[in-house]
């Protein structure tokens, strides 16, 4: 099933590091991050747990819980962690989901049969409060992703969610925005009573809102 951005993400039940959850009533009104890496115990994957779990303050900051899932065995997370937390200086201290039957990543889409038929790619998607899918995002095993840029994506989305706002190329929090093409300039004038530039009348652009 492929899904989309603005479908509800779906609701599973799965055993993880952190004890059987039931995904929705584990995201319940609050920001989430679902993301499958593709095997335990492989390098690439090993950085991106370490650097996940080094991010964790960042993540709590913005009020976002985040899962990790792999195809692997519970048994088997249980001995990666060790190496992760030895290697990467950072213990695992996120759920990571074991879902060795593929009942999630089928149900998410996370396996791609042209590049592996027994292992997912590295899948990221952020879902809102409302349990809709914010952004999905599908990397090849081979490329480790950025979750710097997640977070950034994660500031983009709350901050568009609170305010009629986007977020133009590269932006990052606290740098100037832009009004949506949907609010007119009356409705603007009424926010932002201290005007905009607008080098084009689509084109205006604005401090960003606090
Ligand atoms: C890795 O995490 O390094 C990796 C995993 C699967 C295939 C290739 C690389």
């Amino acid at each position: 099933m492929t899904l989309h951005i603005g479908d509800v993400a779906p609701d599973f039940e799965a055993d993880t590091t952190e004890g059987h959850i039931r995904f929705h009533d584990y995201i319940d009104g609050k920001w989430a991050v679902l993301f499958s890496h593709p095997k335990n115990f492989t390098p690439v994957c090993t950085t991106e747990l370490g650097y996940t779990s080094k991010l964790k303050d960042e993540f709590d900051k913005r009020g976002v819980v985040v899962l990790g899932l792999s195809v692997d065995a519970l048994s088997d997370h249980a001995k990666w962690a060790d190496d992760i937390r030895e290697t990467q200086g950072y213990a695992l201290n996120f759920p990571l989901i074991a879902d060795h039957d593929k009942t999630v990543a089928t149900l998410y889409d996370m396996i791609h049969p042209n590049a592996s038929d027994t292992m997912t790619v590295r899948t990221v998607f952020v879902i809102g409060p409302d349990k809709k899918v914010k952004m999905s995002l599908n990397y090849p095993a081979s490329t480790g992703r950025n979750f710097d840029e997640i977070l950034r994506v994660i500031d983009s989305l709350q901050l568009t969610a609170q305010h009629k706002v986007a977020t133009p190329v590269n932006w990052k929090p606290g740098e100037d925005v832009i009004i949506v093409p949907a609010v007119s300039d009356e409705e603007a004038r009424q926010k932002y009573p201290e005007g905009w530039k607008a080098p084009r009348p689509y084109l205006r652009i604005v401090p960003q809102p606090h």
